[in-house]
């Protein structure tokens, strides 16, 4: 049981394991009804331990003790403690051999933590703490251990068995079963431990490495997915060898697994040479997944496999160093999909998930440094902040040393820690050591939680010729911080001049061949920059490509908007300037009456924007997209996120209004003959006629209903049938709404990850997607409570994406949410905590709404036993 009271955990508490466990060897004997499960472990007490006779403790959890033996002989309950979450031995030698057996229930475990049951399989997830629920054991990352896992199950039902590293040995058993034992030769923390047992199919390919290996590559999936591996399997040696050319980097073991599970808390795992994924995070085929899906697939493989080397071989010395490999492999992975795609799109879908929900998280109550101070449950800390924001703190050093320092310091970062388990600091501190830079006040944005704020205000000196630019900074307070220091920002500008021209940016009069394009160094809290040489008044581009994770506010005319979107050279802030413009009329129609006017000059644009096919289609897809409600209500205060939704609904059906004709013929232009292809500009222009379709349908529009229903009808491949099927779900057809949706899981019916779309796809509608309709999809028989990409699809999109029926005034939105947390906590407080999150940003909305989610908050905070995942969030949000 979980005590009512969770306990903080400190960093500054951290201290080095009293024992250390050199070797593992566990054997599991699964059946339907439990497993058994053996373990013995080589220990000796840790020559670095000032704690000289420490107890042994070691960690449990759910766990059912069966026996304990010390050096062979057993133990009598005298000698030991089982304190339910610890097995305490007062008295142990030096060095010595612990065997313990303990009895679980994988069937039974709904919290899909450490050892459960999923589609029928045996899995495992134990990051970051799963590895107690399977046997007692130090579960923390700076033990690392050798394991040999031997796995025994009936052969009929389970015959695939697998554990990480190689398997040395296999052979059959009495009564039906069989055994294979894995012997993995690299030391790992417990977390990186993983074991599937199921009736699976085997997809193979092989891989040669820079140093001429050749590399099994193999992937396990249910047979009903037997066709959908191709696109992971090409990820992954698209990674490999991109891993090899950018970093240096080879793959170690002869052997490299993927297998795909249905119920799955997160996206993947990275357990050595065994990775497992959540199928909608790998399973793909063009029938099925949308562009965006084979994206993210590809990304997420290319992150669990990067692991190998930031985070497998390097590993985190305590959880408060999780963004030393997150931070870390979701750079390389935004890297990596860079090189594979559109860089600019790729840093435009990066950015946008920043300043939606990161800077969200940044100023809510869960508000927390990269390398947090404290926590209660750490699966609460796998947060944008660690992953979104760690990223952006790698990329500023990357931009601060340049691409060759910084390899240089990657390098000596993975040949001076190889096998060890490290921190934040070590990671900062090779990169130091490599490039001859002091870091030392960058080294803030690991301990200042919330994001900078830089205030910029510009003077033009016509006499001089001198342009002055003030640019002063300051980190809101957040939960347990004030007065902040200021931060080490790489801000990197342009100016442009009256024809768009850009201008030589002269640090000093006379200076020779000045740069168009600098990065500033802001250290101080405030700084004057002076550029001469500036014949009028320029038009800055400030914080090109987003160099750092900041919010800029500059009071832009709409005029200079508009001249940014078509001139600036950097095409992210051409498309920022769009999202500025945007954002400034949309917040302007807020609350204004019905008749008040939407600024022409957007019309125009956009106009241009869609007829002019000589811009890049891809970057065009991007500049189409209207800031989200999302985005909205985070820029907000006082939100009153329906009438948010009104305006934003109001400017997108002007434009679809004012630009119905060119929509049309954007959509003709944008079709295509000839095969699918997943390429960047093949996605742009399936994107383009989608959002045309989209458009179209919000203004009711006949020609784009008939569209639309042909669309849906004739599509070979999900974008398209998805697009469709979006347009028409948000329209007003609503009989052609609930055809498609009937036809569409008709069609589809067999396929987990396509229904968790067609969930989705309703729960996110304002149209389909209003309380009783999401009450009816939870009783479809196609919703699982016990899986989680289910309750993500109608639950999670409810919450986080259908915004104006969330926030319904009278309230019914939060209570249906607060009652879902309630019903998921007992089974699984992982999921359930994070469904909490849009509760937690209740001081964001005006009065009305902030006290009726404060209220829902309150009911969970008094639910019985509450887990330690929800009582941490629940109570620190309704803190202060
Ligand atoms: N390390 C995983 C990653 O690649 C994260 C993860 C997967 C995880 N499953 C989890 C974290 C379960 C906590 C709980 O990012
Ligand atoms: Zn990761």
């Amino acid at each position: 049981m979980r005590s009512n009271q969770p306990q903080t955990i400190y960093l500054s508490e951290y201290q080095v394991p009293a024992y250390l466990v050199d070797h593992v060897d566990l054997r599991f004997e699964l059946f339907e009804e439990g497993a058994r499960v053996h373990s013995t472990l080589s220990v000796r007490r840790n020559p670095d331990s000032r704690a000289a006779s420490a107890p042994l403790e070691l960690d449990g959890d759910s766990l059912r003790l069966e026996s304990v033996a010390l050096d062979g002989a057993e133990l009598s309950a005298a000698d030991y403690e089982d304190r339910g979450d610890q097995l305490v031995i007062a008295s142990v030698p030096e060095q010595f051999e612990l065997s313990v057996v303990t009895w679980i229930e994988p069937q039974n475990n709904t919290r899909l933590e450490g050892l459960y049951k999923s589609s029928g399989m045996f899995c495992t997830q134990c990051e970051a703490e799963g590895f107690r629920c399977i046997t007692f054991f130090p579960d923390r990352p700076d033990v690392m251990a050798r394991f040999r896992t031997r796995i025994e199950a009936d052969k009929a039902s389970y015959p695939v068995l697998l554990s990480n590293g190689n398997d040395v040995d296999r052979g059959e058993l009495e009564g039906g079963r069989h055994f294979v034992t894995w012997e993995d030769p690299f030391p790992k923390p417990c977390y990186l431990f993983a074991l599937v047992a199921g009736d699976l199919v085997e997809k193979r390919d092989t891989f040669r490495t820079c140093s001429g290996r050749d590399i099994d590559l193999r992937m396990y999936v249910e047979p009903r997915n037997a066709e959908k591996c191709d696109h992971a399997m090409d990820s992954l040696k698209r990674s490999m060898s991109w891993d090899e050319e950018v970093y240096g980097r080879e793959y170690d073991l002869d052997i490299f697994m993927i297998v795909a599970v249905d119920d799955f808390n997160m996206g993947a795992m990275e357990n050595k040479g065994l990775n497992i994924f959540n199928s909608s995070c790998v399973l793909a085929s063009q029938d099925t997944a949308t562009d965006a899906a084979f994206q993210r697939i590809e990304a997420i493989v290319a992150h669990e496999y990067f692991h190998n080397w930031s985070g497998n071989r390097v590993t985190c010395r305590d959880w408060f160093q999780l963004s030393l490999k997150e931070g870390f492999t979701v750079f390389r992975d935004s890297q990596f999909s860079a090189d594979m795609g559109s860089p600019t799109v790729k840093r435009i879908e990066d950015v946008t998930l920043l300043r939606t929900a990161q800077f969200a998280e940044d100023a809510g109550p869960m508000a927390h440094p990269v390398r947090p101070a404290s926590y209660m449950e750490i699966s609460n800390f796998y947060t944008l902040t660690i992953y979104e924001k760690g990223a952006e703190v790698v990329r500023m050093i990357h931009n601060l040393l340049g691409p060759e320092m910084f390899r240089k310091g990657s390098d000596l970062y993975f040949e001076r820690h190889d096998g060890q388990a490290v921190t934040t600091d070590d990671f900062v501190r090779a990169m130091e050591d490599a490039s001859g830079r002091d870091l030392t006040q960058f080294r803030l944005w690991y301990e200042q939680a919330g994001t900078p704020v830089l205030n910029v205000s510009d003077e033009f000196d016509a006499e001089q010729g001198v342009y002055r630019l003030n640019i002063a900074q300051h980190i809101p307070d957040t939960p347990g911080q004030s007065n902040k220091k200021p931060q080490h920002i790489p801000f990197a500008l342009g100016l442009l001049g009256s024809r768009g021209e850009p201008l030589p940016l002269k640090l000093e009069a006379g200076e020779e061949n000045a740069p168009a394009e600098r990065v500033l160094e802001l250290t101080e809290a405030s700084h004057t920059f002076e550029f001469h040489g500036i014949g009028e008044r320029p038009v800055p581009s400030l914080l090109r490509h987003f160099s750092a994770p900041v919010r800029v506010n500059y009071p832009w005319s709409r005029e200079q908007l508009l001249f940014l979107m078509s001139h600036d050279p950097d095409g992210f802030n051409r498309w920022d300037a769009g999202q500025r413009l945007a954002v400034d009329v949309i917040q302007s129609l807020v609350g204004a009456p019905k008749d008040a006017a939407v600024e022409p000059r957007l019309v125009t644009s956009y106009r241009h924007l869609i007829c002019d096919s000589s811009l890049d289609q891809a970057l065009v897809a991007k500049m189409l997209q209207l800031p989200s409600e999302a985005y909205l209500i985070e820029l907000a205060d006082n939100a009153d996120a329906p009438a948010i939704h009104r305006a934003r609904e109001r400017v997108l059906k002007h434009l679809a209004i004012s630009l119905r004709d060119e929509l049309v013929a954007c959509y003709r232009r944008n079709l295509e003959s000839g095969d699918y292809e997943i390429t960047p500009e093949a996605i742009a222009r399936r994107s383009l006629r989608n959002t045309a379709l989209a458009w179209l349908l919000v203004i009711n529009d006949e020609e784009g209903r008939e569209l639309a229903v042909r669309q849906f009808r004739s599509a070979d491949n999900m974008t398209d049938r998805m697009g469709a099927l979006r347009a028409l779900v948000n329209s007003d057809y609503e009989e052609d709404r609930n055809l498609a949706l009937e036809e569409f899981y008709q069609q589809f019916r067999e396929d987990p990850q396509v229904i968790e779309q067609w969930f989705s796809v309703q729960a996110a509608s304002d149209r389909a997607g209003q309380l009783p309709q999401i009450h009816a999809l939870l009783e479809h028989p196609a919703f699982d409570w016990k899986n989680p990409n289910k309750v993500r699809s109608v639950v999670g999109a409810f919450a986080g994406q259908n915004l104006s029926a969330f926030h319904n005034p009278d309230g019914s939105g939060y209570d249906f949410l607060a009652e879902q947390v309630c019903r998921l906590d007992d089974s699984n407080p992982q999921i359930a905590a994070r469904l909490v999150t849009p509760l937690t940003r209740w001081r964001k909305f005006a009065p009305e709404y902030s006290e009726q989610m404060k209220a829902a908050l309150e009911r969970i905070r008094d639910k019985d036993g509450l887990s330690r995942d929800v009582y941490e969030v629940v109570h620190k949000s309704l803190a202060g």
